[in-house]
Formats: structure tokens, sequence, C-alpha cells
């Protein structure tokens, strides 16, 4: 007897998947950018241009679709003029949100540039609206993109001649907190007054996302979509995205659990804060829709992830942590969510993609080993659903209940690729049991599918350098097709892939 029942409606395809729900995020923070991506050009560890190669290749394999720089809080100090020119030259700054320590400015605007030319990404840049001004920002776009002109002139003699046409722009960060402890009628005014700084250059239009609400805070939503949306005598919106972000932290801000070990209590709290995703998404959707029913305007959530307490040992303005297979179905977790809701949440991105909260992967300090987390496998598994079609899947998994919230035993999404393939994935949040699920795909003629599973044998084991592989992707067993389903179980605490092929 199933414990869930899937029903995948392959008849009435869906939305497209945006394939920047997949995005990350890169701060100067801790070990993500310097001694992470980072290497310098006469590293031993073998880079491009400074740029770690493994790490490239990695972030290539999942097909990151967008990357967000230079911040997070970072972001309203940065300062694009100190890092561009001859690196020598370039000024020498303290890191005020993040540990204190020095940022000599080796990786600026080109360098990052470069960066996303190497994986083959959009570049997502966040300007500075906290300490920086509209002058500073839009002379950041024109250095970016225009063909012509003085600035175009400095770009090309700093070595670049192409305009790179940096669609993606977010005007501030956290306002209401680091990027300035603005009210939302502040901001809504300072974006305004950005937005129509920031200007499309020639075959450059921009898509200009505006800094959201924290967590469940539905006003700053309200205000921006009624005084921020547009100006007074235009009525084509402003913005064509509305930031949100929330991070999964069990325990308290002041006293964060740890990452590893946990016990039945510590991994239900990470599942439960986490579905709490889809009740933020869902209710920030509902306050934009009564001011944007066509959905002109996106939900972007470009921070997201799990936040624990610094493993023992390192700098705690580093916020480097371990993962464990809960990481991996939180992840699962919230890219069904965004999934799930994709006519609105057209953006996402995980924080943050080396060394610093739930990254894809992890290195050693002062160069060396690379491990990849059980984050990136996720990613790996969900690559399949960008730019598909998303399929609408009824299930009738029960809810697991936790400290007054719930969320589902089962989650899952599907979608329709251009080459007929369906792809379901799943999510197994309970610990404790496996989940026998019946999946149907009614109306479809299904062969074996391929399936594969990240799942643990003890759930708080974590990828190491001596250990890279402990928890990873594997073929999943015990796939049995009937007619147009087919019958699995899902090991506890576990995410799965299956691809049905055309
Ligand atoms: O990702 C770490 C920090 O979290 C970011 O800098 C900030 O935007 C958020 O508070």
């Amino acid at each position: 007897m199933p414990q869930a029942r899937l029903t995948v409606h392959t008849d009435a395809p869906g939305p497209a998947i945006d394939p920047h729900i997949f995005g990350h995020f890169s701060e100067h923070l801790g070990r993500c950018i310097y001694d992470g991506l980072w290497v310098g050009e006469q590293s031993p560890v073998p880079n491009t241009r400074g740029w770690r190669n493994d790490l490239v290749a990695a972030l290539k394999q999942i097909r990151v679709p967008n990357l967000r720089w230079p911040g997070g809080c970072f972001a309203d100090d940065y300062h694009w003029r100190e890092g561009i020119g001859p690196r020598a030259k370039r000024p020498r700054r303290i890191n005020a949100h993040w540990g204190g320590v020095v940022d000599d400015n080796a990786v600026g605007t080109h360098e990052f540039l470069d960066l996303c030319e190497q994986i083959g990404c959009e570049p997502y840049i966040a300007g500075n609206v906290g300490s920086g001004s509209p002058r500073e920002l839009r002379e950041w776009v024109e250095y970016c993109n225009a063909a012509s002109g003085t600035l175009a002139d400095e770009r090309v003699a700093n070595g670049r001649r192409d305009p790179w046409k940096v669609r993606l722009w977010g005007i501030g960060n956290e306002t209401w907190g680091c990027g300035g402890n603005m009210t939302a009628e502040y901001y809504a005014g300072q974006f305004r007054q950005f937005a129509t700084y920031t200007r499309d250059f020639p075959n450059a239009p921009l898509y200009r996302v505006a800094s959201g609400a924290a967590n469940d805070d539905y006003k700053w939503t309200e205000v921006m979509m009624t005084l921020g949306y547009r100006g007074p005598l235009n009525p084509a919106p402003l913005m064509q995205g509305l930031s949100l972000h929330y991070y999964t932290v069990p325990g308290s801000w002041e006293q964060k659990h740890a990452a590893s070990p946990f016990d039945r209590d510590g991994w239900r709290a990470v599942m439960s804060l986490g579905w709490k995703m889809d009740e933020l998404v869902r209710e920030h959707s509902a306050v934009m829709d009564r001011h944007d029913p066509k959905r002109a305007t996106a939900l972007v959530v470009d921070e997201w992830g799990s936040w624990y307490a610094v493993e023992p040992g390192t700098n705690p303005g580093f916020l480097h942590q371990q993962q464990t297979v809960r990481d991996a179905v939180l992840a699962a977790l919230h890219l069904n969510i965004f999934i799930n809701h994709c006519e609105r949440v057209r953006i996402a991105n995980l924080a943050q993609t080396v060394n610093v909260l739930q990254a894809v992967a992890l290195t050693e300090e002062g160069g060396g080993r690379m491990v990849l987390t059980p984050t990136w496998h996720v990613f790996a598994l969900y690559a399949a659903h960008q730019g598909a079609k998303r399929l609408r899947v009824e299930s009738n998994a029960a809810n697991i209940k936790h400290d007054g919230r719930e969320y589902p035993a089962v989650s899952a999404t599907a979608s329709l690729a251009a080459d007929g393939a369906v792809t379901v994935t799943l999510c197994n949040t309970d610990s404790e049991h496996s989940a026998d699920v019946e999946l149907s795909l009614p109306g479809r003629a299904i062969t074996a599918p391929t399936a594969q599973v990240i799942a643990a044998k003890t759930l708080t084991t974590c990828n190491t350098f001596d250990q890279p592989r402990a928890v990873t992707a594997q073929p999943l067993a015990g796939v049995v097709t009937k007619g147009a389903a087919v019958q699995l179980s899902l090991p506890p605490g576990s995410v799965a892939a299956l691809r049905f092929a055309s």
C-alpha cells in the first residue's frame, strides 16, 4: 500500500520554468570569492585568469544560469571604480560587514564578468544604493553596457572592447537593514530615482530588481508595489523584479544550531522552517497580484538557504558551514516551491556559491582540494527542469507536523522538456521512514525511467576532503513500472529524480 499516490498531468503543460530559478550568489564574504572561486593568476591551483578551473567546471556542470555579485550587504559598501584598472593600484578596503578583513579589490568588474563568461552564465550585479549615488550606479551601467563615449573608452583601455550588456541589476540590497536601514516608503522613492538613472543602452535593456522584503514583511511588498512600482506620469513599471530574502535558521539568530550533528527534532526544524518559503511566496505573490495581475514583475528570491552556526575554529564573520543530506532535501524543497510558483518566481539565488552558508562546493583553505556538497548534487538532478514546461502534480501525501507548523512528507515537481522527456523530482522529508510512492502519468505510454537518488546511511554524514563522495546521487534501485504508473521507495530523508524518455 503506497504512502503517497502522485499523479503527473502530462496533458496540460503549464508555464516554462525560468532557468534563472536555479541561480547562485557570490559575495565578497569569507572565502566565497577570495580563496574560494578566486585564487589569483599566480596560484598553483589550476586556474584561468585567476578563477579556479575545478569550480568553474562544477558550476558549468549544473548549468548555473546567473550569478549575483558583489553582495549582499557588501554591495551597499562597494564602489565599482575601486575595482577597475591595474590591480596594483586598486585601494585596499576593510570589509566592514564580514570579518573586518582587507579586500584588495583584486576582483572587480572585469574579473567578475570574466568569471560569468567562463561559467556561461548571466551576471546579476547588485548596485550600491545605501552609500552610493544614482550617478555612481548610472556610470557603472554605462561602463558595462555602452558601445561609445568616455566610459566605454575607459573600459576598452582596461582591456574589454565589447560592452558586456549586463541585463540583471539589483537596485540596492536589504535596504531595510544593512543596505541603509530605510523605511519602505523612503526606499520606494530611492528606488524610483535610482531606477530612472540606470539607463538602457542600445540593445542592452535592463532588468531592474528592487530590494524587497525580509521574510513575512508583506507591508514592504505592498508599499513597493504602491509607491515604488512606477513614476507619477509613467504607466510602465520601473521594476522588472522585486526581491524576497528568507533563510532557514534553526535555533535562534543568536544561537543557531550546528549543520551537523542533529537529532530528529533538528531535522524537522529545518524542514518546517524551510517549507515556510511556500507560504512566503504565496503571500508576497498575492500582494503583487493585486497591483500587477498580469505578473509583469517577478518575485526574485535572490537569497535563500540554510544558515547554521559557523564551523568550530572558523572566523565567525565568514559564515562557513558544513552540509548533510538534510540540506539536499532542503534545497529540493525550495526548488520544488519555486517551480510550483514559477508564474511569479522567475529568478532565485542560493546563498552562497562556495564556502559560505549553503554552498554547492567547499575548498581547502589556501587552495588545494575541492568537494561538492549534497546541495550541488540536487542542482545537478534539477538541471533538467531548466526551461521545461511545468506539469501539475497531484499528491495525497500526508503532512508532517512540527512545532506548530506542517510540511508535506513527500514533495514533488514535474516538467516536460522540449524533446518530450518528462522529469519528476521528489523528496522524502521524513527522516525516519522510507516513503512508498506510486507515480502515475495517465495518458502517457511510459517505459522504465532512469532514476537517481541522493540519500545517506547516516543522515548526519558530510562530504569532506577525505570522503568527498559520502553523499552523492546514485541509481535508485527497485523502480517498478506497471502500465502508466511506477512504484518506488524513497529512502528516509532523500531526494530523487526520474526521467521518462519521450
Ligand atoms: O548571505 C549573507 C548575508 O545575508 C547577505 O550579505 C545579506 O544580504 C543577508 O543578510
